[in-house]
């Protein structure tokens, strides 16, 4: 296909080569736990993917268009929070779909850092906001946000960063990981005035959260279940995926909601080689999805150095967009 001029304007990828995920070591740990656990990062195979889009258009999935909905709508006063100048960085931008609507409400932002672990996806969604907004700079950055990051030094220097984290991304984090990933970004505001534009989920009607995680036309099963069957493409395992149910319930003590596998029998699963069995009922966890208050997601965000400028919710109050300050 031929590549548009236009396209052309995106800077060239900085990779920092972040480790490739250890799928089986990784895997086999979590079964061999107490409680057995499947890392969520793997529900995002190729399939797991497209599913997850799917699970954004649902009647019953209101976190995605609700924040779409009062980043549109507050746009201007948004913007006007932030300020002119902005540099703008995002962990984890995927097709960087959301951040269109920041980039076209923000008084002359000086730039664009997408940071994304996929090659394919950044280079893509960097080319595609450098044909949309032709006078930004775009510095695609090629690496895990769970680990450190070092931006290019050089052309990025200026500006006012901000960190943008929308899609309640914050919420699959437990609670060690949520404070390591706060630190992290002060860190990558180090040596200059930095802000923080971050979406969370709130706490609200156990119903409306459990259909939100458990749909009628059974998406967010499919997706849930499409891990095993991930699982035995790229391992060699013999899950039965026929034999798990997908289970989505609220923990209101833990303030999250849990997906859940549930073997539906008294089963053995080999992993190359290794057996391990599962009771008829026993769980394989596969995410947590925090739901906060703004108050306490404040408290937290504090403890890394945020303070709390700016709250956004919709008429619901289902979803909340907060801007902090480094303090
Ligand atoms: C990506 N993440 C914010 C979604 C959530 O709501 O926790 C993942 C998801 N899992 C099931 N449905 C959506």
């Amino acid at each position: 296909m031929k590549r548009q001029n236009s396209a052309a304007r995106a800077m060239p990828l900085h990779d920092l080569h972040p480790e490739p995920d250890d799928l089986h070591a990784e895997v086999v740990a979590g079964l061999r736990a107490r409680q057995k656990t499947l890392p969520c990062k793997y529900l995002y195979d190729a399939r797991g993917s497209k599913l997850f889009d799917q699970i954004c258009e649902l009647d019953e999935y209101y976190p995605t268009r609700t924040e779409v909905g009062i980043l549109s709508d507050r746009a201007t006063e948004i913007a006007d929070a932030i300020g002119p100048e902005a540099l703008v960085i995002e962990l984890g931008s995927g097709s960087s779909t959301k951040t269109h609507r920041l980039l076209r409400a923000l008084r002359s932002p000086v730039g664009y850092v997408p940071v994304d672990i996929s090659r394919e996806h950044l280079t893509e969604a960097a080319d595609r906001i450098a044909t949309r907004f032709p006078d930004l700079p775009v510095w695609p950055v090629c690496a895990d946000f769970n680990a450190e990051i070092d931006l290019p030094e050089h052309g990025i220097d200026g500006g006012r960063r901000l960190i943008f984290f929308p899609g309640s991304t914050i919420g699959n984090f437990d609670e060690h990981a949520r404070r390591a990933l706060l630190r992290r970004m002060r860190d990558l505001c180090e040596g200059g005035p930095g802000r923080l534009l971050i979406g969370i989920d709130l706490i609200k009607d156990v119903d409306v959260l459990e259909s939100a995680y458990d749909d009628r036309a059974g998406v967010t099963a499919a997706f849930n279940l499409n891990l095993l069957h991930r699982l035995n493409r790229e391992l060699d395992s013999n899950f039965e995926p026929d034999h798990f149910e997908h289970r989505a319930r609220f923990d209101s003590d833990a303030s999250r909601i849990e997906m859940h596998l549930v073997s539906q029998v008294d089963q053995t699963v080999e992993i190359d080689g290794e057996s391990f069995a599962f009771e008829s009922g026993e769980v394989i966890c596969t995410e947590h999805s925090y739901k906060f208050t703004i108050d306490g997601f404040a408290k937290v965000a504090a403890e890394a150095g945020w303070s709390l400028e700016r709250s956004w919710t919709d008429a619901e109050d289902l979803f909340a967009i907060l801007l902090f300050v480094l303090n």
